[in-house]
């Protein structure tokens, strides 16, 4: 089946990219990297659809509605990443292929970061790129869909 409609969930805190540790999160916005992504998808004939939320509720929501909606997933659940095993139940649920981003290396971090309780349920996490770990989970995405 051809990918033709990816969602891309953003967690807690990512709507403050631009301005939060720029020394770890860089100067770009969540926009700037979400249209990079999108431009990235353009591409292929992918279409992205963005969401950021803070709350926990609106992001397991957002997974479940994505089945039947979106072909595929690419989530950077920000701190929810190491604790939330609502996120992890809620991504298990969703059939498509499901990918996990960070900016940053969370395991070059503190050690609180070091765990994630979704890499378990995503076919695989891309971390420590920047903005362009997003463009390199769509890449990955296409690749997945047409092998
Ligand atoms: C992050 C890493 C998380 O540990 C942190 O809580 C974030 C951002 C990243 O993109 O590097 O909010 O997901």
């Amino acid at each position: 089946m051809p990918l033709s409609s990816v969602l891309i969930l953003n967690g807690p805190n990512l709507n403050l990219l631009g301005s939060r540790e720029p020394v770890i999160y860089g100067s770009a916005t969540l926009n700037e990297h979400l249209a990079s992504a999108t431009a990235a998808a353009k591409i292929h004939g992918v279409t992205i659809h963005t969401m950021q939320s803070n709350s926990e509720s609106e992001i397991v929501d957002a997974v479940h509605t994505a089945t039947g909606t979106h072909d595929a997933i690419i989530i950077n659940a920000g701190a929810f990443t190491h604790y939330s095993w609502a996120l992890h139940d809620a991504l298990r649920s969703f059939k498509g292929h499901k990918i996990e981003v960070h900016l940053s290396n969370p395991s070059a971090r503190e050690e609180f970061r070091h765990v994630s309780v979704l890499a378990g349920v995503v076919d695989g996490s891309i971390s420590g790129f920047g903005g362009l770990s997003y463009v390199l989970a769509v890449q990955a995405l296409v690749a997945l869909q047409s092998s």
